[in-house]
């Protein structure tokens, strides 16, 4: 016969006995280390697992699930052009997809060996230098920061990601705004068959869509957005010809008065080096305030409103 525990001893602690107990611990701890160990409690990030709520947790059991399809460096063999252009950049970088990899990942990565932060300037000397990372997603904490403190209220709105990859945008909409639909439009199928998935295991159906298509075949969708946000949609993977003309695109579509434009990196910095002529000034005007913020240690934002 199994016996299990009555009531009593299933029930968790309430507030005042875990208050006592905490205190009871600290009691017991030696003077000369009771300093340091309230510091730690301060400052650390060891409880980071209580105060997470569940849209937290439903985000990083997403990305776990994600982590266990892709490769570490969260890059596909379709994708030459990006796999190229980040081999030419003049320093050696590493991609690491942030929604993924947080910091804390990356640590424990480097400590097992399966990573580096450093590389090697001469073989086999001391000399390292700083190896750079490039993320192709927002993090958990970008996202939440875009959610909960860029973007206002989007009760009713239509919101649209612009090469939504592993669908990091539109994982983090459905769970931290009241946004009424999250269309993703992704150039790449391998990605969509992945978004396809999560979107099904997680019950998202019912408010996001993913687009397998070209941005510059979706006119009427970004006509009718209400927010728009591209992270970083083309440089990457277009070649500079191909940038400028979706970019045209994207300025002659994305119109509608009062809606949002959410660029990473700003959208001057996305436009400069590119055969173009877009004026900016009778399109979009930038938000005053929220106009240009720093996310944590991404680029820079510039939400924008066309007029
Ligand atoms: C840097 S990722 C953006 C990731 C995602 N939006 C996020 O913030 O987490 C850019 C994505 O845009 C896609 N892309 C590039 N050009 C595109 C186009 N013309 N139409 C649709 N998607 C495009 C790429 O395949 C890539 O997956």
């Amino acid at each position: 016969m199994r016996t299990f525990p009555g009531p009593a001893l299933c029930r968790s602690m309430e507030f005042r006995s875990a208050k006592r107990a905490v205190l009871q611990l600290l009691r017991t701890v030696a003077p000369a280390d009771l300093p340091a160990l309230l510091e730690w409690m301060r400052t650390t990030r060891d409880f980071d697992e209580f105060t997470q709520d569940n849209n937290d947790i439903m985000l990083k059991n997403i990305a776990e699930d994600l982590r266990n399809c892709l490769p570490l460096e969260t890059m596909l063999s379709s994708e030459h052009l990006a796999l190229q252009k980040i081999q030419r950049q003049p320093e050696p970088t590493v991609h690491v997809d942030a929604f993924l990899y947080d910091e804390d990942f990356i640590d424990s990565l480097c400590e097992e060996g399966k990573m580096s932060r450093n590389y090697c300037t001469v073989c086999g000397s001391h000399q390292t230098a700083p190896l750079g990372f490039i993320s192709h997603s927002f993090s958990l904490m970008e996202l939440k920061f875009i959610y909960h403190h860029v973007l206002p209220d989007l009760s009713g709105k239509v919101l649209v990601d612009v090469g939504s990859r592993l669908g990091a945008v539109l994982y983090g909409g459905y769970l931290y705004s009241s946004a009424l639909q999250l269309y993703g439009v992704e150039l790449n199928g391998d990605f969509c068959q992945l978004q396809e998935m999560i979107v099904k295991k997680y019950q998202f159906t019912d408010r996001i869509k993913v687009l397998h298509a070209d941005v510059c075949t979706q006119g009427s969708l970004l006509q009718n957005a209400d927010v728009i946000i591209m992270n970083n949609v083309f440089e990457y993977f277009l070649d500079e010809a191909e940038q400028a003309r979706a970019w045209e695109y994207i300025s002659r579509h994305v119109r509608k008065q009062g809606s949002l434009l959410v660029t990473v990196p700003s959208l001057e910095d996305s436009l400069s080096g590119l055969q173009i002529n877009i004026q900016l000034s009778p399109w979009v005007e930038e938000q005053p305030r929220v106009s240009v913020v720093r996310i944590l240690d991404a680029d820079m934002a510039l939400l924008i409103r066309p007029r």
